[in-house]
C-alpha cells in the first residue's frame, strides 16, 4: 500500500502545503512566514490542546491532565491527548506560529489564531454532552471574531480571518455515539445518520466562510473501531476492529469529500484540503512496523 511509504510526519507537512504555499515554505528553517497567517481549530481530542482542563466538573474520562499525557515533550501534562505534542502544534511549529492557544485559557490573544477543540467533542452536541460541541465551538469563534473587531478594528479583522487557515478534525465521537446507542440500527438509519452528520458539518464550515474564513483544512474521521478505547470497550480480540463504525465512516469521508468539493465550486474564494487521517492511521495500526521502533 502507498500509504505505508509515507510517513505520518510528511502527510502533515502535505496537509496544510496546499492552502500555505507559496506564502510560506515548509522546508524553511527559519522558522518566519512571509506572511503571518492565523490558525483557528476545531474538534475533538485530536486537536484539544486544553480546552477541558477550564470545563468544571467535568469526567475525568475527557482530561488529559495527569500522568503520563505530556511526559515526552511538554514533562507536564498540558490537557493534549498525546504524549508529546498535537499534529496541530507540529503544523503550528512549521509556520512559525508559537503553539495555538486554548480558548479557555485566561488571557490569551488571537493574533495567532485560538484553538476551540474539546476532547469527547462530535458535530452533534449528544456526543457528550459535558463537553464544547461544534456548534458551541463555533459560537465560540463568534466571540472571537467580535473582541477582533473591538480590538483593532473591521478591516484588519476581516483580513486576519480571511487569511487563517481553519482546520478541523471532528466526528469519531458522534460515530461512538451511534453504535453504542443503537447496536440494531438497520442499514437505512445508518445511512441516514451519515447523511445528517455530513449535512451539519458542510453547514458548520458554510457558516465559518460566511463569518470571512477562506482556507480550510480538514483531517477526516479516523478509523474509530480500531482504536483501543472501542476494542476494550466491544471486547474485540486480536486486531479485529469495530466493523460497523468503520463501514460508516468510510461513507462518511467518502460523502464529507464530495460535499466539500461541491462547496469549492460554490464558493468564491474557497480552499481546501484534506488529509486521509482514516487510511494513514488504519495503515499505522495494521502496520506498525513500518513507522518506528515501538513494536
Ligand atoms: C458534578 O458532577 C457529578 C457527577 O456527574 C454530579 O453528581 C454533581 O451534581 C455535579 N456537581 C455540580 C456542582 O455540578
Ligand atoms: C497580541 O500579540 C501580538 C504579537 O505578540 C501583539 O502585537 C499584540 O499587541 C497582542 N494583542 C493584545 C490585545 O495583547
Ligand atoms: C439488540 O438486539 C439484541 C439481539 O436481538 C437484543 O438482545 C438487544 O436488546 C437489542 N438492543 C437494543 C438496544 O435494542
Ligand atoms: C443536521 O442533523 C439533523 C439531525 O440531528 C437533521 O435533522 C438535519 O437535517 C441535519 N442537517 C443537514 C443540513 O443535513
Amino acid at each position: 500500500m502507498a500509504a505505508s511509504k509515507l510517513t505520518f510526519n510528511f502527510l502533515l507537512l502535505s496537509f496544510l502545503a496546499s492552502l500555505l504555499i507559496p506564502e510560506i515554505s515548509l522546508c524553511d528553517h527559519s522558522r518566519q512566514p512571509k506572511r503571518h497567517v492565523a490558525m483557528f481549530l476545531f474538534g475533538d481530542s485530536i486537536f484539544d490542546a486544553g480546552n477541558n482542563n477550564y470545563i468544571n466538573n467535568i469526567s475525568v474520562f475527557y482530561r488529559a491532565n495527569y500522568w503520563p499525557y505530556g511526559e515526552t515533550f511538554f514533562h507536564f501534562p498540558t490537557g493534549r491527548f498525546t504524549n508529546g505534542r498535537l499534529i496541530v502544534d507540529f503544523i503550528a511549529t512549521k509556520i512559525g506560529l508559537p503553539f495555538v492557544p486554548p480558548y479557555l485559557q485566561p488571557g490569551i490573544n488571537f493574533t495567532n489564531g485560538v484553538n476551540f477543540a474539546s476532547a469527547g467533542a462530535g458535530v452533534f452536541p449528544l456526543a457528550n454532552p459535558e463537553v464544547i460541541s461544534l456548534r458551541m465551538q463555533l459560537s465560540n469563534f463568534k466571540n472571537v471574531a467580535i473582541s477582533m473587531e473591538e480590538q483593532i478594528g473591521d478591516k484588519e479583522a476581516k483580513k486576519l480571518r480571511s487569511q487563517a487557515v481553519y482546520a478541523t478534525c471532528v466526528g469519531a465521537n458522534d460515530y461512538t455515539y451511534f453504535v453504542d446507542n443503537y447496536p440494531n440500527a438497520t442499514q437505512l438509519e445508518q445511512d441516514e445518520f451519515v447523511n445528517n452528520m455530513v449535512g451539519n458539518l458542510t453547514d458548520f464550515v458554510k457558516e465559518l466562510y460566511n463569518l470571512g474564513a477562506r482556507k480550510f483544512a480538514i483531517l477526516n474521521v479516523g478509523p474509530r473501531g480500531c482504536q483501543p478505547a472501542a476494542r476494550q470497550s466491544e471486547d474485540l480480540r486480536g486486531d479485529e476492529c469495530d466493523e460497523v463504525s468503520l463501514e460508516m465512516i468510510k461513507k462518511h469521508n467518502s460523502a464529507a469529500s464530495k460535499a466539500i468539493k461541491e462547496l469549492e465550486s460554490k464558493l468564491s474564494g474557497f480552499k481546501y484540503s484534506i488529509a486521509d487521517f482514516y487510511t494513514i492511521l488504519l495503515d499505522m495500526i495494521k502496520h506498525p512496523k513500518d513507522y518506528g521502533k515501538y513494536i
